[in-house]
C-alpha cells in the first residue's frame, strides 16, 4: 500500500510509538519514521540522538526507514512520494490537536491522507514527556521505552531501582 510517513518528535521514542511503527510496517510497503524538531517544544535529546534511538529500536523492521527533517511535514511527504501520514491516537485528549493538524495538512496537501491508528491499550498511558519526568525523579522507566533509550537515559545517571 505504498509509502507512509510516521512523523513525531520522538523525544524519546516509547513502546507506544514502536507499537504503531510495527503495526504500520505490516500495512505499508515502506514506513518512513520522520524525526522533527518541533519549534514550539524544547527537546531533551538532539535530533541525531533521537534518530539513533529510533533506528536502533526499529532495526528488526526491514521496511522501516528513519530520517530527520526540519520543515513542513507535507513538503517531506510529497518529496518522498508518500500519500499517507500515519498518526497514533491515545485518548480523546489527543484528538483535538491531531484533528486540527490533519485538517491543516489536508488543506496544504489535499492528495495526502492522514491515517489514525489507535494505540494498543497496554500503552495508552505512555507519553515521552511522562517518561522524561519519571526518569528525572529517579523512577524506573523499564517497560515504557526500548533498550536504546534506557541506555541513553542512564548515561551519566545512577540507574533507577527497578522491580
Ligand atoms: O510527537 P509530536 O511532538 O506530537 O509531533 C508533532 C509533529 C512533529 C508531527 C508536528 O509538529 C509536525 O508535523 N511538525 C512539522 C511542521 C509542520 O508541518 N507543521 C504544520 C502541521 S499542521
Amino acid at each position: 500500500m505504498g509509502i507512509a510517513v510516521y512523523p513525531g518528535s520522538f523525544d524519546p521514542i516509547t513502546f507506544g510509538h514502536l507499537d504503531i511503527i510495527e503495526r504500520a510496517s505490516l500495512l505499508f510497503d515502506t514506513v518512513i519514521v520522520t524525526v522533527f524538531d518541533n519549534a514550539s517544544k524544547s527537546h531533551q535529546f538532539s535530533p541525531e540522538e533521537r534518530v539513533a534511538m529510533v533506528r536502533e529500536s526499529t532495526a528488526h523492521l526491514a521496511n522501516v526507514q528513519v530520517e530527520a527533517f526540519a520543515g513542513l511535514l507535507v513538503d517531506f511527504v510529497r518529496d518522498r512520494g508518500a500519500k499517507v501520514i500515519v498518526k497514533g491516537l491515545r485518548a480523546v485528549s489527543d484528538f483535538d490537536y491531531e484533528f486540527k493538524m490533519a485538517l491543516m495538512n489536508k488543506k496544504l496537501a489535499p492528495e495526502v491522507e492522514t491515517v489514525f491508528m489507535m494505540t494498543s491499550s497496554r500503552y495508552l498511558y505512555i507519553a515521552s514527556s511522562l517518561v522524561k519526568e519519571l526518569f528525572m525523579y529517579g523512577a524506573c522507566v523499564e517497560g515504557l521505552v526500548p533498550a536504546a533509550v534506557l541506555s541513553r537515559l542512564r548515561r551519566g545517571h545512577i540507574p533507577a531501582e527497578c522491580g
